[in-house]
């Protein structure tokens, strides 16, 4: 007995595989080509020991050369620090954790999504080549005040830097 398919059948058999390949072949050119990274999950903390740990003086630090590093707390309805400044070639680490609930965390124009989950610290590191301003935003609904979550990187150019030392 011969297997039989129909044509449009194997016509929609084949549709699968081709849309199959090419989701693969998104992905692998999404990490070899455009260099995607899930965000690092860093560490965990209890949320009731914010204040006692690396979170309690939550900002920015220079780390010597062009590294800075950044801890931000998010909480209802606002990141600390919700204003950041770096110089212009600034390679900027950031740790997230999240004092209440489930947060969000991406930066406008930047490789940089994580989701915020209390008890767990969330870690990313950016680049920031061009001067300008960078917004964060809370991307996950998290009540109320969810719309106002929001927080602005200014990476300053190079001169001005040199001009304020
Ligand atoms: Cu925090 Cu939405």
């Amino acid at each position: 007995m011969e297997f039989h398919v129909d044509k449009y059948e194997r016509y929609w058999l084949n549709m699968v595989i081709v849309v199959l390949a090419i989701f693969f072949a998104s992905l692998v050119a999404g990490i070899a080509i455009f260099g995607v990274r899930p965000p690092v999950a860093a560490g965990f903390i209890n949320p009731l020991e914010i204040d006692e740990s690396e979170f309690a003086n939550p900002g920015v630090r220079h780390m010597g050369g062009n590294r800075y590093e950044a801890y931000i707390i998010a909480q209802k309805w606002n990141f600390v620090p919700s204003q950041i400044t770096i110089p212009e070639g600034a390679e900027l680490t950031i740790n997230i954790t999240s004092r209440d609930v489930t947060h969000g965390f991406m930066i406008e124009h930047k490789n940089a999504n994580i989701e915020v989950i209390p008890g767990h610290i969330g870690r990313v590191r950016v680049t920031f080549d061009k001067a300008g301003e960078y917004h964060y935003l809370c991307h996950e609904f998290c009540g109320q005040l969810h719309h106002a979550m929001w927080g602005k990187i200014t990476v300053e150019e190079a001169s001005a830097v040199t001009a304020k030392e």
